[in-house]
C-alpha cells in the first residue's frame, strides 16, 4: 500500500507546487481582452471618443449623415465588448446588412481604422492591446467594403510596432 499512497502524495504535491508556480501566469492568461483593456468604463469611453473622432473626420463623416449617432455608439460599444469577450450581447445588425448601402471603399475603411487607433490612444489603451482588437475586426473588411480592389489586410498592416 505504501507505494501507491506515496505515488498519490507525490502527484498531489507536484500539482500543488505547479499551481503555486504557475498560478500568476494562469490568471493573467485567462483575463479576457476586455478586462485587459480596462473593462466597461474604458470600452465605453473608447466608443464615445471614436464616434466623436469619426464625425470630425471629413474623409468619412458624410456616411453618418442619416445616422442616430447615440445608437451607433452604443452598438459599437456592444460589438467591441462582445468581440473582446466581455459580458455583452451585440444587438445590432450584421456588418454586411448595416453597411450595404454606404458604398464604402478600402480607403474609407482604412480611415475608420485610423480613427479607432486614435480613440484607443486617447484612452491610453496600450498599443499591443489595440492591435489585438484590430485583428478581431480585420475579417469584417470583406463584408463592409463594396468598392475597390479585393480586401487586403489593411488593419493587419499596422500590427507590427511602428519604427522608432
Ligand atoms: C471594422 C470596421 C467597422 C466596424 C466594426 C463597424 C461597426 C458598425 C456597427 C456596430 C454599426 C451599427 C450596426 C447597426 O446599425 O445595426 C455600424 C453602422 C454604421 N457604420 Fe460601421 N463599422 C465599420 C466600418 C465602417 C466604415 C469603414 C464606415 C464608413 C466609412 C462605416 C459607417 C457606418 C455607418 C454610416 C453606420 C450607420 C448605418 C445606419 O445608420 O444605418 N462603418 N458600423
Amino acid at each position: 500500500m505504501g507505494a501507491i499512497d506515496m505515488g498519490a502524495w507525490i502527484r498531489h504535491g507536484f500539482i500543488a507546487w505547479a499551481a503555486l508556480l504557475l498560478g500568476q501566469d494562469a490568471t493573467a492568461a485567462s483575463a479576457t481582452l476586455y478586462d485587459q483593456i480596462g473593462g466597461g468604463a474604458k470600452m465605453r469611453a473608447v466608443a464615445e471618443d471614436f464616434t466623436a473622432i469619426v464625425l470630425a473626420d471629413d474623409r468619412i463623416n458624410f456616411t453618418f449623415a442619416q445616422t442616430d449617432t447615440k445608437k451607433f455608439t452604443q452598438l459599437l460599444f456592444e460589438q467591441l465588448c462582445n468581440l473582446t469577450r466581455g459580458p455583452c450581447q451585440y444587438t445590432g445588425r450584421d456588418m454586411r446588412t448595416s453597411h450595404a448601402k454606404l458604398n464604402i471603399t478600402n480607403a474609407m475603411f482604412n480611415a475608420l481604422a485610423e480613427d479607432l487607433y486614435l480613440a484607443f490612444d486617447r484612452e491610453h489603451v496600450p498599443y499591443r492591446l489595440q492591435n489585438r482588437v484590430m485583428v478581431l475586426l480585420a475579417p469584417m473588411q470583406r463584408d463592409i467594403v463594396k468598392i475597390g480592389p479585393g480586401p487586403r489586410a489593411s488593419l493587419g498592416a499596422k500590427v507590427s510596432p511602428p519604427p522608432q
